[in-house]
């Protein structure tokens, strides 16, 4: 080996010898045979033997369809169906207009790199999820982060921006953004998105809501949080992935038509890759019909979590919880040993259990991240909350 290679090799090597040290080296596992607390297959529809025969029987239908995209879809990619399915989505999600990306990560890369410009200002809340993050690090805009669901310290952020915005000569046309998730991966709780709006609308400023957990699961039909809660005309933008209860993969930004268009032009991870599909674009399609018809599995999830719920308080009591309503409970264990060694028990009596270990949420704040699904029986999560009071 050239000996400049071999000192990448090294240098490589030596920084992931220093997180195996710190005890954070990532690695893949299979998991085999434990009992899913850990995936966001909310509603078990990856499991769904029904949703993958409609998914079958739709590429069996358009068999005339390629297998690949052939390339972007500014270019051999684009398709009717793509089209339809957006269309199918908008409608879905009531709103002017969608646009696919290829999962979540790139939905909110292309829009946070793209949408905010030089001179704009971007505050996220502090928890956001990485591929935010990502895309706000793309963006000439100045970025600005405010503390988790914390209105008042927003509020005075909003004040300086428009402010700045409005008498700093050099952004005389600076626009504001705030971007939040409606649930927040890592603690299960929810933004105040009422509040939230109201504020974005008080300082002019235009909401962007990751609804990546809230979809499937929140809603008259799955159609997330901030269609829940009748907010889907004052928030600008939304990110729908369908890779957590849709069962599926893939992911669509939806909102005003020129939106969609600006999108087109310029989020590069949409326009600098090869489209979907036809057989993602109709899984898509078949995961959103199959929704419709599954009133009852968003029931069952809801009443498995009030049972999770009670059972916590009744086996676990004065143990600590994230602050968390939502089908991600998320119990505190401090400390990378502690929280490792609480997953390690749990996954030795069967049940596939992670911890979240600091850096990725903050020291002190390691946890066990226990995802609730409508297919988890009432034994299974006695059973999982036994394995965690044992030992302590
Ligand atoms: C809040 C949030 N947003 C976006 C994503 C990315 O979505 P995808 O998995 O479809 O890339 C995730 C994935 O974990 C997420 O938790």
């Amino acid at each position: 080996m050239p000996i400049l290679t071999q000192h990448v090799v090294s240098t490589l090597a030596d920084r992931l010898a220093i997180r195996q040290q710190a005890g954070l080296l990532r690695q893949l596992r299979l998991v085999t045979n434990q009992i899913d607390f850990c995936s966001n297959d909310y509603l078990g529809f990856a499991r769904s033997g029904n949703l993958r025969r409609a998914i079958q029987q739709a590429d069996m239908n358009q068999i005339s369809l390629p297998t690949g995209a052939t390339g972007s879809r500014l270019l051999a990619g684009q398709t009717e169906l793509a089209d339809e399915v957006e269309q199918e989505l908008a409608k879905f999600y009531q709103t002017e207009s969608a646009l696919l990306f290829h999962a979540g990560y790139n939905a909110n890369l292309g829009l946070l790199a793209c949408l905010p410009q030089a001179g704009d200002t971007l505050l996220t809340d502090e928890l956001i999820h990485a591929s935010m993050i990502d895309g706000a690090r793309l963006s000439y805009a100045t970025r600005r982060r405010f503390r988790h669901n914390d209105l008042t310290d927003l509020e005075n952020q909003l004040r300086l921006a428009t402010n700045f915005q409005t008498t700093g000569l050099s952004h005389p046309l600076g626009q504001v953004f705030v971007a939040v998730e409606s649930v927040y991966s890592m603690d299960g709780d929810l933004a105040p998105l009422g509040e939230l709006t109201d504020l974005c609308d008080e300082y002019g400023a235009s909401l962007l809501v990751d609804e990546a957990h809230a979809t499937g699961v929140y809603g008259p039909t799955g159609e997330g949080l901030v269609v829940a809660l009748g907010l889907q005309k004052r928030v600008f933008a939304r990110v729908h992935t369908f890779g957590k209860a849709l069962g599926v993969h893939g992911a669509a930004v939806v909102g005003p038509a020129v939106l969609r268009d600006y999108l087109i032009n310029f989020a590069r991870p949409f326009i600098y890759s090869t489209a979907l599909p036809p057989h993602s674009l109709l899984a898509i399609r078949c995961a959103h019909e199959y929704l419709k018809t599954q009133p009852e599995a968003r029931e069952l999830l809801y009443d498995r979590l009030t049972y999770f719920r009670q059972r916590v308080s009744d086996l676990l009591p004065g143990s600590s919880w994230t602050d968390s309503q939502t089908p991600i409970q998320c119990l505190i264990v401090p400390g990378n040993e502690w929280a490792r060694h609480a997953a390690e028990r749990a996954q030795q009596a069967g049940f596939d259990v992670r911890a979240i270990l600091s850096p990725t949420v903050p020291a002190g704040q390691e946890r066990l991240r226990i995802c609730i699904h409508a297919f988890n029986t009432e034994a299974e999560i006695n059973g999982l909350l036994d394995s965690l009071t044992i030992g302590r």
